[in-house]
């Protein structure tokens, strides 16, 4: 079932991220969905926090860099960035299938443009900016399968 919820501020959508981390079990890829600056990457500040992972503040955007990596005491985060990358090829050269060990959680900005991502255990969050602070996230933890 979806949960949706509004927040109001960076810090509450930080705030939201660090309770879902309750709900995130690995091996996970989670695929952060939404325009740029929608909060995909504020959100995973939270979820970091809630693994013990990172402070939200040492969590920045892996626009360039591709693949961020968190280590937590149980898990492993990946934050992976897939605006730059346009072919199957280019995203064959990350790796990704390497990162999805079974304590390992990863979490996809722009990851639908690859469908072949969702065959693997797959969550949808998808962020929405309805004003100049306001944002909608609506989780879905068990999407269909494609
Ligand atoms: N409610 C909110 N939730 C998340 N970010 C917000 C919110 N209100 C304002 N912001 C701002 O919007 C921007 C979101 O950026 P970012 O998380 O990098 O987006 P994305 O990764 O989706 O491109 C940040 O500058 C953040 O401070
Ligand atoms: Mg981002």
């Amino acid at each position: 079932m979806p949960t949706q919820v509004v927040t109001h501020s960076a810090e509450e959508t930080i705030a939201f991220g660090r309770r879902l981390a309750a709900e995130l079990f690995p091996p996970l890829i989670v695929l952060l969905r939404g325009n740029l600056g929608a909060g995909k990457t504020t959100l995973v500040k939270g979820i970091a926090e809630g693994f013990g992972a990172a402070q939200a503040e040492d969590v920045t955007s892996p626009t360039f860099t591709l693949v961020h990596e968190y280590r937590g005491p149980r898990i492993t985060l990946y934050h992976i960035d897939l605006y730059r990358i346009d072919t199957p090829r280019q995203l064959e050269t990350l790796g990704l299938e390497d990162l999805f060990a079974p304590n390992c959680i990863l979490l996809i900005e722009w990851g639908e443009k690859f469908p072949r991502l969702q065959r693997h255990r797959s969550a949808e969050i998808a962020l929405e900016r309805v004003g100049e602070n306001q944002r909608t996230i609506q989780v879905n933890l068990e999407p269909e399968s494609t």
